[in-house]
């Protein structure tokens, strides 16, 4: 038990719960690729096109959230030594969150109310179906540490991001809420990218990075750092929105977690990758190197977007941080862990008695690899594409999506159809 570092493995859900979530967002990931190759330059033009929001929320809601709720329902129990409550239940909230992202995409394609308030409804039980459970295991956790402070305020992020989000459906089929558009849109944003998501993988980082590939502990500083100014950047996100104020205000109150995503916590993260004590090569490794290298140029054109007017800024912005960073760092996780849990839940029993495959030969690394260099080269084509307004790009960049997205779901279908006893 010694590398578990204090873990509860056989506190975790039934194998099914993550594993669903995940094939789940290895399908969406295929349709935001589908959706790029078909729509071209025009789900990557300028951000109010119906296909820019379209791609945007596969990638978000569709793929990344997927991954992120099914690897709570993992996570919380394990991590944070608290079992979920219900854990069946998650499968009633991963049919409400397709069948809500199914209705957002009809909403933002024809504009119909019915559909927009379709979505607003079903993501928002989703996530109350998901936030209650998993809040009630949070708030009880016996565990100490960043890593659970650090999920306890992503859980908070999620729960404001999709109220937020569903607040902006109903705006968008031009009923009135008492929010005004430009605030919310500013905090829906901002806190999906810098809490939800980037909150989410800096707080996973500081207990993955030592568990699986032999990194020191995270330094206390520029883990607790940048959780802190995660905490600031959701009390300004809900400021925003809540007193309908400038959106400059959220953007000054999240500057210091923009600083924690797109800078220190990538450094960190190099520095623990070096000095990690066995210093073993592993290409899941590089993807991690790979999403610490791209937040930073998120970053940058964030900075850019700022200044400059010009859409192409804020969309290769988002399709940076979102795909570059987020979309790469998951597929790497998977690319470790699934193969860990698979092998827990198949082998962990009969070890001793009957022969046992090798963990690694449940995802084997030359799926690692090509998934890899296919995930980094639609991160890469994309952001060529939407740099130069080439609409052959943008679709050739889709049709790696799809490579991408058909090699995670190999590795996931060979992780997790493992034969339970070897030849
Ligand atoms: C789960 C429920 C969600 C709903 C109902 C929702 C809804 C919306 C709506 C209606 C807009 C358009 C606002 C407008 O009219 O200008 C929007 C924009 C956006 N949302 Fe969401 N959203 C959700 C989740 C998320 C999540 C989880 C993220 C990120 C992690 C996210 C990221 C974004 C981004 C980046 C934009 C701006 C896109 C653009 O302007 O082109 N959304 N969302």
């Amino acid at each position: 038990m010694s590398m578990m570092g204090g873990v509860r493995p056989e506190q975790g859900p039934p194998l099914t719960v993550p594993a669903s979530f995940f094939v789940a967002a290895a399908v969406a990931l295929a349709a935001a690729g589908g959706w790029l190759l078909y729509h071209g330059l025009g789900a990557v033009a300028d951000r109010y096109l119906p296909g820019v929001l379209g791609l945007t929320h596969l990638i978000t809601v569709g793929h990344l959230g997927a991954v992120m709720l099914g690897a709570l329902y993992q996570m919380v129990p394990v991590v944070a030594g608290a079992p979920v409550p219900a854990p069946r239940l998650a499968y009633a909230v991963l049919a409400l969150w397709i069948a809500g992202l199914l209705a957002l995409l009809v909403g933002f394609g024809t504009g119909l109310p019915a559909a927009l308030h379709a979505a607003a409804a079903l993501l928002s039980l989703a996530a109350a179906l998901f936030v209650a459970p998993v809040g009630w295991a949070l708030v009880r956790a016996p565990t100490r540490g960043v890593t659970v402070a650090g999920l306890r305020v992503a859980v908070l992020g999620f729960a404001a991001v999709v109220t937020l989000g569903a607040l902006m459906a109903f705006i968008r089929s031009g009923v009135s809420v008492g929010v005004p558009l430009l605030p919310a849109w500013a905090a829906h944003v901002g806190l999906g990218a810098l809490v939800w998501v980037a909150g989410l993988v800096a707080a996973v980082s500081w207990q993955v990075l030592p568990m699986f590939y032999t990194a020191p502990a995270a330094p206390r500083g520029p883990s607790w750092t940048s959780l802190l100014a995660v905490i600031v950047a959701l009390g300004a996100g809900v400021a925003t929105a809540v007193l309908g104020l400038a959106p400059t205000t959220a953007a000054a109150g999240m500057l210091p977690a923009a600083l924690g995503a797109f800078a220190v916590a990538p450094a960190t993260w190099g520095w623990l990758i070096r000095h990690r004590k066995r210093r073993r090569s592993d290409p899941s490794l590089v993807f991690w190197r790979a999403a610490a290298a791209a937040a930073p140029v998120a970053g940058g054109a964030w900075a850019v977007a700022w200044w400059r007017p010009e859409p192409r800024w804020l969309v290769l912005a988002g399709w940076l941080f979102f795909v570059g960073f987020g979309v790469t760092v998951v597929h790497g996780m998977l690319t470790r862990i699934v193969p860990f849990l698979a092998w827990f839940h198949r082998f962990s029993a009969v070890m001793g008695k009957a022969p046992v495959p090798p963990m690694r030969q449940l995802w084997p690394e030359a799926r690692v690899q090509a998934g890899l260099r296919i995930q980094l080269g639609a991160a890469l084509l994309g952001a060529v594409a939407i740099a130069t307004q080439s609409d052959a790009l943008a679709r050739l960049s889709g049709l790696a999506l799809v490579g991408a997205a058909a090699v995670l779901g190999r590795g996931l279908y060979g992780a997790l159809r493992a034969p339970a006893s070897p030849r």
